[in-house]
């Protein structure tokens, strides 16, 4: 489904060049969760980002390939892009009020998104968005989308972020620590809502998170990143039983006790440590 490969990333300013990501390479197959881990500035969001044609300034892709859809992302102009972020890969990002257009009201960041990749009538477009908030729990829809994004609460407008990037069911999605701009209490109910409508499409998902109970309880697939490079990957059930990694061990290690832990999260996936 995406085959990254080679793939490179550097921040040039004055004075020097820094690589924030060297020779990442992993896949993410069809139908199957994938978690990207890895410590504070590892290089997972430059990861995602590259990925997605999203580098902020001054960040440059300068080798390598991720292949999706017979695309390579890295070399695709910025209509193409655009449209594969639009109908094929549904972002969600770490702060819902970055993803959500402060001055539009709700209901015209549905049109929008519907109309860049579809014509439909405005009514239409208002069923549309009212079914699709329902799917994603969003208590009085009508409401919500007479309103703005300021109105919301966190949880709230990182579900209707949710509804926006499943509009044209996207067969991949890709979350950047979704739930860590949220209250502790709808972390989980986030997390439970993605893997809800990512196993509904059957489609495939690539979970950036820095909780290996996380990943141990929503994906199949682990890739660990440390200082810009990837230095294991694999099932789920093979790194965090026997990490081969000195770095993945430490992170195993820093993980706290049960029973909310990656221990019970384990032994629920059928593996004993
Ligand atoms: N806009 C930027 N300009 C310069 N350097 C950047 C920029 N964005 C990221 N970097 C650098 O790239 C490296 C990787 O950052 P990245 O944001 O990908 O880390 P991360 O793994 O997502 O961390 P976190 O878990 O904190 O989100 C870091 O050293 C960071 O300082
Ligand atoms: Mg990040």
């Amino acid at each position: 489904m995406l085959t990254v490969s080679g793939l490179t990333t550097e921040f040039r300013a004055r004075g020097g060049r820094f690589t924030a990501i060297e020779d990442i390479g992993f896949e993410v197959p069809q139908g199957i969760a994938v978690g990207l881990v890895g410590e504070t500035g590892s290089g997972k969001s430059v990861t995602i980002r590259s990925i997605l044609g999203l580098l902020p300034p001054p960040g440059r892709v300068v080798a390598g390939h991720a292949e999706f859809d017979g695309l390579d992302l890295c070399r695709a102009t910025r209509p193409q892009l655009r449209s594969v972020r639009g109908r094929r890969i549904g972002f969600v990002a770490q702060n819902p009020f970055g993803s959500l257009n402060p001055v539009l009201s709700i209901e015209k960041q549905f049109a929008n998104v519907v109309r860049a990749h579809r014509g439909m009538s405005r009514s239409a477009v208002r069923e549309l968005a009212l079914e699709r908030l329902a799917s994603v729990h969003v208590r009085g829809p009508e409401r919500v989308l007479r309103g703005y994004a300021h109105e919301l609460s966190g949880g709230m407008a990182q579900r209707v972020v949710i509804a926006l990037a499943m509009l044209h069911d996207p067969p991949l999605v890709i979350a950047d620590e979704p739930t860590t701009a949220l209250d502790v209490t709808v972390q989980r109910q986030i997390l439970d809502l993605i893997a809800a409508q990512v196993a509904a499409g059957n489609r495939s998902l690539l979970l950036v998170t820095h909780d290996l109970a996380v990943v141990a309880q929503y994906c199949q697939q682990v890739v660990v990143m440390r200082a810009g490079h990837v230095v294991e990957s694999g099932p789920v059930a093979d790194v965090f039983g026997a990490p081969e990694h000195p770095y993945t061990k430490q992170l195993l290690a820093a993980v706290p006790p049960a029973p909310w832990s990656l221990a019970s999260s384990l032994h629920e996936a059928g593996v004993d440590r």
